[in-house]
């Protein structure tokens, strides 16, 4: 897909599509004029749409009118709000709403335009606007149906060109944003697919044979650890949950920049993510309602595997780690069992009260193990809990970090990219809630504060600056919404790009 950046009047500018915004309060003085030149070129079409109730300013609603009188064919409005709330994530949902109003179209190109009353928010400022709109675009633009079936033909339309309509503005510092945006976007359509693929197309060795083709494809190292050096390097955690499965276990870990290399900001950042391609619970069984949704269980290594190669692709030179820990967790005659105590890379014993609470011990020894490679930083990404579903739902991310300065940078981060964050506690109060008679801690301290102890016991392997991210309520959706398919949402990848990317000396568009 190319990205045109015209400031032409909107009517003027040739496209299968020309998408108008549509705000609930009255016009800027020039969008007014653009928005009546248009209404005049349809014969009054805008104004009677809207009195009939077929455009309506409210969020996420759009409809179609043949555009003649235009050079465009036809013209979608959309519903964006009121401007005074429009914020970074409407943005994303604003290009995500259009590109998915338009599923099983013929369009091939795709102008929208953007009106003074969004350009002339303070924020999002334009050149993040653009940014915003186009990743929305082409994350709007993914479809999970397509995935396995052949003859799908209600996805939402491949473009061949973005036009995106801006007057009294730098047009280059715009299509870099814009670029930008389209390459952040890129990368959360890798982690959706795979986080979509099932568990019987996608085992721990599948997963990592992903990371190497795309590793291969883009220049990135990749050190892909096998059940014999993870038992050499003393990864209990790790082994502990992967050998109940057939499927044999794989740290997959990709490096960018030469080794003991640190970025602009003295930073070797490590992206950690769980990747357990199924979560059956192992030996503590899952109940059957909705199992099937943890073949998604695999979001966080799909995620930071997809971010390696987005920041490959917008900062080659910026050093970073993306290390992902991938098992199944099955039972079975190999399987641990609740009671065992098994020895953490970082050499603390563990006893595994619960084999469900299976992502922070793989977790675990993936953090270590980024320290152990020089990694300064950490974050990490993981559908670890219910509990953080139950708390936040499935539009706000929960997570943990220390110390405060770090988290703060990650949830800034996020803003940038319109993610929404929100604060765990890391209570020391319920750190003897893990104490075990057997071994150091164990896995899961009770009921009573079961999310605050998920962060307390991942804390145990970090000593290096440290956020977790618990995307178990944000990364998939169980119902499409006007601006998103149903399944794996690509959370948080936008948010650790931006963040990796404050390492890099020169962001174009920034
Ligand atoms: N993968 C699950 C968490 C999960 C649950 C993700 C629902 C998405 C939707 C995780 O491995 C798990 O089983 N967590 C347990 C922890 C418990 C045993 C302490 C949970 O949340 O019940
Ligand atoms: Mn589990
Ligand atoms: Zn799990």
């Amino acid at each position: 897909m190319q990205i045109r950046i015209a400031s032409d009047q909107p009517w003027s500018v040739e496209a299968d599509v020309l998408a108008v915004p549509l705000t609930l309060d009255e016009p800027a003085a020039g969008d007014a004029e653009v928005l009546a030149e248009l209404d005049r070129r349809l014969g009054g079409g805008l104004a009677a749409y809207r009195e009939f109730g077929e455009f309506e300013a409210k969020a996420h609603k759009a409809g179609l009118l043949r555009a003649s009188g235009l050079d465009a064919g036809w013209l979608l409005g959309v519903g964006v709000g009121s401007a005074a709330e429009f914020d970074r994530l409407a943005a994303v949902r604003l290009g995500a709403t259009v590109i998915r109003r338009l599923a099983g179209r013929p369009v091939r190109r795709l102008a929208i335009w953007l009106p003074g009353s969004l350009t002339g928010l303070e924020d999002p400022d334009p050149a993040s606007l653009a940014l915003l709109v186009a990743r929305g675009v082409v994350e709007g633009g993914y479809e999970p149906r397509a995935l396995y079936r052949e003859d799908y033909d209600a996805a939402p339309p491949a473009l061949d060109e973005l036009i995106i309509i801006v007057t009294g503005l730098d047009s280059g510092t715009v299509l870099a944003a814009a670029e930008r945006g389209r390459v952040i976007g890129e990368g959360a359509r890798i982690a959706r697919d795979l986080a979509n693929r099932a568990s019987n197309d996608v085992s721990p060795q599948v997963l990592a044979d992903a990371a190497g083709d795309l590793a291969r494809d883009h220049g990135l190292e990749i050190d892909i650890i096998g059940p014999d050096r993870a038992a050499e390097l003393g990864m209990g955690l790790f082994l502990a949950v992967g050998r109940g499965s057939d499927n044999p276990p794989r740290m997959v870990v990709l490096r960018n920049g030469p080794q003991g290399s640190r970025d602009a900001q003295d930073r070797l950042l490590a992206l950690v993510g769980k990747g357990v391609t199924f979560d059956s619970g192992g030996i503590s069984l899952k109940p059957a309602d909705r199992m099937e949704e943890m073949k998604l269980d695999k979001a966080g290594a799909a995620t930071v595997i997809a971010a390696a190669v987005t920041l490959r692709r917008l900062a080659p030179q910026l050093p970073f780690l993306a290390v992902a820990p991938c098992v199944e967790n099955m039972p079975g005659p190999h399987s641990a069992r609740p009671g065992d105590v098994v020895r953490a890379l970082n050499g603390k014993a563990v006893e595994i009260q619960n084999t469900d609470a299976e992502g922070r011990l793989i977790l675990g020894d993936a953090l270590t193990y980024a320290e152990q490679l020089g990694a300064t930083h950490l974050v990490d990404l993981a559908t670890l809990t219910g509990a953080v579903e139950r708390a936040f739902g499935k539009l706000v991310t929960g997570g943990f970090g220390t110390p405060q300065g770090w988290w703060e940078a990650v949830a800034a981060a996020g803003a940038r990219q319109g993610e929404r964050h929100w604060q765990i506690p890391l209570v020391d109060d319920y750190v003897p809630d893990l104490e075990s008679w057997y071994a150091d801690f164990l896995n899961t301290g009770g009921a009573e504060g079961s999310l605050v102890k998920s962060g307390l016991f991942l804390r145990e392997f970090v000593t290096r600056p440290w956020v977790h991210l618990d995307i178990a309520g944000t990364a998939y959706l169980r119902k499409a919404t006007p601006w998103a398919a149903r399944g794996a949402t690509g959370s948080a990848h936008a948010t650790i790009v931006e963040l990796a990317l404050e390492g890099s000396p020169a962001v174009p568009g920034a």
